[in-house]
């Protein structure tokens, strides 16, 4: 495992350089899900590969901007599912991106994930290591990701990212979110996936959804890439992610880009999530 993260150290340098010097135009590609790559993507995905391309521990990868499984080594033991540049349009405003690693045994399942990583580019370049007890958060300083703290939820937190497109949300979502509003919950959403659960996860706690809508019922936000890695994290925070009725990380893989609503959050919230959804199935 230290073999991984020393290889993602090097490839975030890089993926720093390209993000403050790089092209934020498109590209003439899509990826899977169909959305238009942005050169940044690409470039990352390329480094990000090179590097894991050099270990004998991994015995494949899969990247939310490729259509296929790579395979690096039969008798390695890691599978790691990574999405590069998670947010890349965000960075011709200049706000926060990041990189998030999936890292499973055996298959690319939810069931099967061993540890996940994510690493936010923001004013400071941090990067947190889920080991499903703890949550640790190192900052590059001077070349070196220096250890800052273990990240721990409170039971209730006091923000709320609520993401995809309100004019499709279902009744019960709306009603749950606004009565969140209503609590005394404050708006915290840049758009950024990273950002947004870093945010709560580092100010105590709170509530970040992306539901099944009525125009995508399973969501926006990819399973091996997105969802799994985030749901490791919060349950390593001692949060809970679900998929509004189950823990997110035992609903089935069907397609390596298959998507998933989710909820991730500390207790309080998630409770409540998962009580309006089980009576709205
Ligand atoms: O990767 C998808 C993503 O960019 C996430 O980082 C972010 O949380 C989400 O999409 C935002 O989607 P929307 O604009 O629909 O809320
Ligand atoms: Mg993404």
């Amino acid at each position: 495992m230290n073999e991984i993260i020393e290889a993602i150290k090097i490839a975030t340098l890089e993926i720093q350089e390209i993000i403050i010097t790089g092209d934020t135009g498109k590209s003439d590609n899509q990826n899977s899900t169909g959305d238009t790559q942005l050169k940044l993507d690409i470039a990352s995905d390329i480094v990000i590969e090179r590097e894991f391309k050099k270990l004998s521990c991994i015995k494949e990868i899969v990247s939310e901007e490729q259509d296929d499984i790579v395979k690096i080594n039969e008798n390695g033991k890691y599978l790691i599912a990574y999405d590069p540049l998670d947010g890349s349009s965000l960075v011709d405003v200049n706000l926060s991106v990041g990189s998030i690693y999936g890292i499973y045994e055996n298959d690319f399942t939810g069931a099967n994930i061993v540890a996940s990583i994510y690493v936010v580019f923001g004013p400071r370049v941090e990067m947190v290591i889920a080991d499903g007890k703890t949550l640790k958060m190192y900052r590059l300083q001077k070349g070196e990701f220096v250890y800052i703290q273990d990240i721990k939820l409170e039971e209730k937190g006091k923000l709320q990212a609520p993401g995809s497109t309100q004019q499709c949300w279902y009744p019960h979502h709306k009603t749950m979110i606004d009565a969140f509003f209503a609590d005394g919950y404050r708006l915290r959403y840049s758009g950024g996936m990273v950002p947004d659960l870093h945010q709560i996860l580092l100010k105590g706690g709170g509530l970040f959804s992306y539901p099944g809508t009525s125009d995508k019922p399973k969501g926006k936000l990819r399973q091996l890439f997105e969802v799994f890695p985030f749901a490791f994290t919060y349950k390593s925070a001692g949060g809970q992610a679900t998929d509004g009725i189950n823990d997110v990380l035992e609903v089935p893989t069907t397609h390596i880009h298959d998507t998933s609503p989710c909820f991730f959050g500390s207790n309080y919230e998630i409770n409540i999530v998962k009580e309006v959804y089980s009576k709205n199935v």
